[in-house]
């Protein structure tokens, strides 16, 4: 698999870092696309567990190249602790690569991201307040200031200054709280500017000089589909775009040289923040799948809304990525469930939806047209063969490829890296 793409199938914390981290040991390259450090994964080496939320999977293994690519938002200050944690602990930071086209996050898009959210009350998204949303609204704005700018002290001071005279009137007289002072920012982070210039270079070059010499170079999805931007269900939503099509505008690479687009899905489903969900189970069956399946976020510790699996949005991030496999994740989370239902369509107004429907409000009150499937009871956490799998497990899995239209590559039973079944 030469060039190939993971990303989130739902709407994010669906395994990746698990899916992700099996790809790398074989990767040259491992590529961060879109958004920032709003993502969190957690590699497990030997007896360590390590937190990272910017820094691509793959830093551990020492023939792989992480690159933090030019659809990407980076706060220049987590950046850096990552970078000295993992130094820390043993592992090589220097391979680290960073765009110089990278957009940073400034000081005052997370003070924005916070008021932003009060302002919002009872319809705010649910953000991690890391200033992903304003950061991206500023590179789209063109307003925004890119990793290149902090070798150009003068051009950063001034793009700085220009950025807070409209910040602060926002701050000061819509939000109602205390303006910025842009020198202590422009020295805050022009201090980092000598730390990060070894990492910073010319991204795009970097990948398709690597996919030409015929390198394994994956491409990391952070948060999820239906978390997309465009295509997921706006406005809660992130502000970037996790599917497939970001990969290749945030990494500056062309389609046609993508080889494989992996779609990352947990056997259930999950959600974070606010926004419509139609499976969300808010009975017991809830609660077990949460506890059962340790639902809590890893960035901001939040409990995850859960519910059984949603076959039309599994369908719909089928086809809006082109995905070619699906990777199922935590299987084993379902063992003790006598029954398991599967949204194979919803229904809404006494119409019959197969497909996401066309309006958001629409979906508001879908009702999900569930398919009773039989559990299995037993412990899977062992199995390593498909067909050593109870056959309504097999059952399960073959009826997920059915109605989302995609063979079902590997499916995970268990945390440890071991605990993986190759189907195809
Ligand atoms: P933001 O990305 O911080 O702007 O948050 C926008 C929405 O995306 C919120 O509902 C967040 O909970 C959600 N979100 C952002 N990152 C992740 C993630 O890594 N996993 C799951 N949800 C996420």
């Amino acid at each position: 698999m030469p060039a190939t793409i993971v990303l989130g199938a739902q709407w994010g914390d669906e395994g990746k870092g698990r899916a992700i981290d099996y790809f790398a040991e074989h990767a040259d390259f491992v590529v961060r696309y879109q958004g920032g450090n709003n993502a969190g994964h957690t590699i497990v080496v030997g007896e360590q567990r390590i937190a990272l939320s910017l820094i691509p999977s793959g830093i551990h293994y020492s023939g792989c190249v992480p690159v933090i690519a030019s659809g990407t938002v980076v706060d220049p200050k987590v950046l850096i602790e990552e970078m000295d944690m993992l130094f820390r602990r043993g592992f090589d930071p220097t391979r680290v690569r960073l765009s110089s086209n990278a957009h940073l996050i400034m000081p005052y898009h997370r003070k924005l991201d916070a008021v932003i959210e009060r302002f919002l009350g009872k319809n705010q998204i649910g953000t991690t307040k890391k200033g992903i949303g304003p950061a991206y609204t500023d590179k789209f704005s063109r307003f925004g200031i890119r990793v290149q700018d902090l070798f150009d002290p003068k051009i950063f001071a001034e793009k700085v200054e220009t950025a807070l005279e409209e910040k602060n009137k926002l701050l000061a007289r819509l939000y109602n709280t205390l303006p910025m002072d842009a020198g202590g920012i422009v020295d805050e982070y022009l201090g980092y500017a000598e730390r990060l210039r070894p990492h910073v270079t010319d991204t795009s070059l970097l990948v398709n000089e690597a996919i030409s010499r015929g390198d394994t170079v994956l491409f990391e999805g952070a948060q999820g589909t239906l978390l997309d931007v465009d295509h997921g269900t706006y406005p809660f939503v992130t502000s970037s775009n996790p599917t497939s099509g970001g990969a290749l505008v945030g990494s500056g690479v062309g389609p046609k040289s993508i080889d494989e687009v992996v779609g990352v899905a947990k056997a259930y489903i999950s959600r974070v923040g606010t926004g419509p969900f139609p499976t969300e189970l808010h009975d017991e069956t809830g609660e077990r799948l949460i506890e059962l399946g340790g639902e809590y976020g890893t960035v901001t510790g939040r409990r995850r809304r859960c519910g059984w699996l949603d076959l039309v949005a599994l369908r719909y991030a089928v086809r809006v990525n082109g995905l070619t496999r699906l990777f199922l994740t935590k299987l084993d989370i379902l063992s003790s469930f006598e029954t398991l239902k599967v949204a194979n369509a919803y229904v809404a107004d006494g119409e019959r939806h197969h497909e996401m429907p066309p309006q958001q409000s629409i979906l508001y009150h879908c009702e999900p047209e569930y398919e009773e499937l039989p559990g299995w009871g037993d412990d899977i956490t062992g199995v390593r063969d498909f067909d050593d799998l109870p056959k309504e497990a097999r059952r399960y899995v073959e009826h997920i490829q059915d109605v989302a239209g995609v063979a079902v590559g590997w499916v995970s039973v268990g945390p440890e890296r071991s605990q993986l079944i190759e189907v195809s």
